[in-house]
């Protein structure tokens, strides 16, 4: 099936799809995106993406560039057309086309691009032995809430990390505190089986697996805290683990090369994989207390 991309209200073979060189995303990174989950054609938490969409267009001053309704229609037609089951939809909403001037254009319109991919289901060894992260100082700026397509700052970051050897970077504010990975949210379970990650303020991005699994978390009585912690709270935690609709909820067994806990996956980490990929599904997950 060939793929196809939809650009601006036409669907157009992939490989061909192209915008104007004077889009603002383009020259300017003036533009916001979001990735969904697709599972079995159903889009994963749908809704909470779009919330999180116009919220960014809105801080931005950026127009909706079609109803909501009409980015459901679309994004239905994408994943037919594209014959997509489980991958994720990419969409993307810039300011739009205008001649290169820093303040905002008069009288453009916001340009929408969508594409999907196929996903395959995360490596059976990368869950096995979790994955590994590097620390980094965090360079970006300070409206981290806004989902940028400004992203300079994270594939730096995620080149340094690959060129470690290790799969994500987590970003390190200047207090010590780690804010959250390059395309990632960021977790650890304390020694007493506290589940912690930063509360969503301006300093990260409030990830949709995020809300998601707190949700999970709260309802299964896990005892959890919304705050910042340091690397080295990090390296003294029984778990840590990363959050994101690309890889639903993935161990991280060492930071910086050092192993974290015991050098395996958590139990409780496991656990609340499987209640995330629950949700995922649909289904009621099994329980999910701290061990
Ligand atoms: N990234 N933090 C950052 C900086 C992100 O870019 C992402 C998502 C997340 C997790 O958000 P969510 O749970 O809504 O996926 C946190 C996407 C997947 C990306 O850039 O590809």
């Amino acid at each position: 099936m060939p793929r196809i991309a939809y650009v601006n209200g036409r669907y157009v073979p992939h490989a061909k799809a192209a915008v104007h060189i004077e889009d603002r995303g383009y020259q300017f990174a003036d533009g916001v995106y979001e990735v969904v989950p697709v599972h079995k054609g159903i889009l994963v938490d749908e809704e909470l993406h779009l919330d999180r969409l116009e919220r960014s267009l809105r801080e931005l001053r950026i127009a909706m560039p079609a109803s909501r309704e009409a980015i459901k229609l679309i994004s239905q037609k994408m994943m037919r057309r594209n014959g997509l089951t489980n991958g994720f939809l990419y969409m993307q909403v810039t300011r739009g086309v205008a001649p290169r001037d820093h303040k905002f254009p008069t009288g453009a319109q916001p340009a929408l691009v969508m594409t999907v991919r196929q996903m395959r289901p995360a490596p059976r060894e990368k869950l096995e032995k979790g994955i590994s992260v590097i620390t980094v100082p965090d360079l970006r700026w300070a409206r981290r809430d806004i989902k940028s397509v400004s992203l300079l700052p994270n594939c730096l970051a995620k080149q340094q990390a690959h060129e470690a050897g290790a799969v994500e970077a987590w970003m390190v504010a200047p207090d010590g505190h780690v804010t959250e990975g390059t395309s990632t949210n960021a977790w650890i379970v304390t020694q007493d089986n506290k589940l912690v990650t930063r509360a969503a303020t301006y300093d990260i991005l409030n990830g949709i697996t995020r809300i998601a699994l707190l949700q999970r978390v709260a309802e299964a009585g896990v005892t959890f805290e919304e705050r910042p912690f340091t690397v080295e709270e990090a390296l003294k935690a029984r778990e840590a683990f990363i959050t994101s609709s690309t890889n639903y909820v993935m161990p991280v067994t060492s930071i910086d090369g050092k192993p974290v806990g015991n050098g395996h996956p958590g139990l409780l980490t496991m656990r609340l994989r499987e209640a995330y990929i629950a949700h995922v599904e649909g289904r009621v997950p099994a329980e999910t207390h701290a061990a």
